[in-house]
């Protein structure tokens, strides 16, 4: 079978190979150091070497389940030829980045070793595999893959190989998100509309509609509202969430984790236009999230709420009231 390897992948293993260069000078410089130096450890930056997947049945889940983080549309998408799962041409990779091994893209290199987990938005301990399909019914609007399929394996199989990376006894870099700091003003979807032109719209489209790959099994700029876009369930719809992720990761030819290149207001700005459901449209089917509705995230835009904020407030902000609000009853606010 021949496989047409598209420009985003080859960005990505480029990025992946250079990632391997830095992390290899860490190492060395790390087992050079005084050991008896009590200095906190380094974080690291990590990166998964491919020519080491194993060339046994394993490695053949493994290398399936990569495939299907990269081109997940052309395998189970809605024309898919393994299986039509996804409701949209997405792939995985759009949103975790590099197959979910690039730094500050929702990176999903330590998700394995931390499931099974308490989920607030289904208000109960979930596996990885329901985790899975969770993304797979939300931001791709689609039905769930049953459990003992041959693509949930080949994706738990590739998620444990990604998780055999991480070291046990420090922390590395980009697990989590890149944290923006929160205004004192509302994020305004004006203010954003003015600079997606300016910032999106060369690449993702005066309507937000992206453009398709040749073959049409995926996008070259993936969709950000419309009937192909991902939908209102999704976190990528709450607006705290979406900025942190664009400040790391877009404009994609400019911005870097650690180079950003959109301000932290900017990014919020921009999240609530893309995210403004009243410009934008997208597949909104009912969903039952956050049954225990204190545990609802800040930035979620769906009420009842616990707390007397308007659905405006938790929608676009300003945000701190609603977290002094948490602290002051003793409680973690979640965003
Ligand atoms: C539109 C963007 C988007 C797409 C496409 C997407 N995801 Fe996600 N995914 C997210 C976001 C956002 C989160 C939550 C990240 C956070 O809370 O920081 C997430 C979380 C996850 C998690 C849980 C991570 C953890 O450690 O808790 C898994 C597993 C996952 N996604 C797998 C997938 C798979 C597999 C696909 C493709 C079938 C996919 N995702 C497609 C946005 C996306
Ligand atoms: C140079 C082209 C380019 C520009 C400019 C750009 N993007 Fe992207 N964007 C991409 C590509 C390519 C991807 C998919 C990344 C991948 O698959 O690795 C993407 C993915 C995304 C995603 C996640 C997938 C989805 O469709 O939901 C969002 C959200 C997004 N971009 C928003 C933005 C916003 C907002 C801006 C402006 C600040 C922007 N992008 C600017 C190329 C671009």
């Amino acid at each position: 079978m021949k496989i047409s390897v598209n420009r985003i992948v080859w960005t990505s293993f480029l990025t992946g190979i250079a990632a391997i260069i830095i992390y290899s000078c860490q190492t060395n410089a790390k087992s050079e150091s005084n050991p008896v130096d009590a200095k906190p450890p380094a974080t690291v930056l990590l990166a998964v070497d491919s020519a080491a997947i194993p060339g046994d049945k394993f490695g053949e889940a493994v290398k399936y389940g990569q495939e299907l983080m990269y081109r997940t549309a052309y395998y189970i998408g809605p024309e898919g030829i393994n299986g039509r799962y996804l409701g949209n041409r997405m792939n995985c990779t759009n949103c975790h980045q590099n197959g979910g091994t690039k730094p500050f893209s929702f990176n999903l290199m330590l998700s394995h070793e931390q499931y099974p987990q308490y989920r607030a938005r289904e208000g109960k301990v979930l596996t990885m595999a329901e985790r899975v399909n969770n993304c797979i019914n939300r931001p791709h609007n689609g039905k769930s893959l049953p459990l003992d399929s041959k693509e949930m394996v080949a994706f738990l199989a590739y998620f444990r190989w990604i998780n055999s990376f991480v070291p046990k006894d420090k922390p590395y870099k980009g697990g989590k998100n890149l944290e923006v700091e929160l205004p004192d003003v509302a994020a305004s979807p004006e203010r954003g509309a003015q600079l997606y032109v300016q910032h999106c719209e060369r690449c993702h489209g005066k309507d937000g509609e992206g453009i398709m790959t040749a073959d049409k099994n995926g996008y070259v700029y993936p969709p950000l509202w419309g009937p192909s876009g991902y939908q209102p369930g999704s976190s990528m719809h709450r607006i705290i969430k979406q900025a942190q992720w664009l400040k790391a990761n877009m404009p994609f030819d400019k911005a870097t984790w650690d180079k950003p290149f959109l301000t932290d207001g900017e990014a919020l700005d921009i999240a609530a236009f893309v995210n403004d459901d009243s410009r934008h449209p997208r597949p909104n089917p009912k969903m039952f999230d956050y049954p225990h509705i204190a545990e609802k995230a800040l930035d979620y835009d769906k009420g009842p709420f616990a707390d007397t904020f308007s659905v405006s407030a938790h929608k676009y902000g300003p945000y701190k009231p609603m977290i002094d609000y948490w602290k002051s009853k003793g409680q973690k606010p979640a965003y």
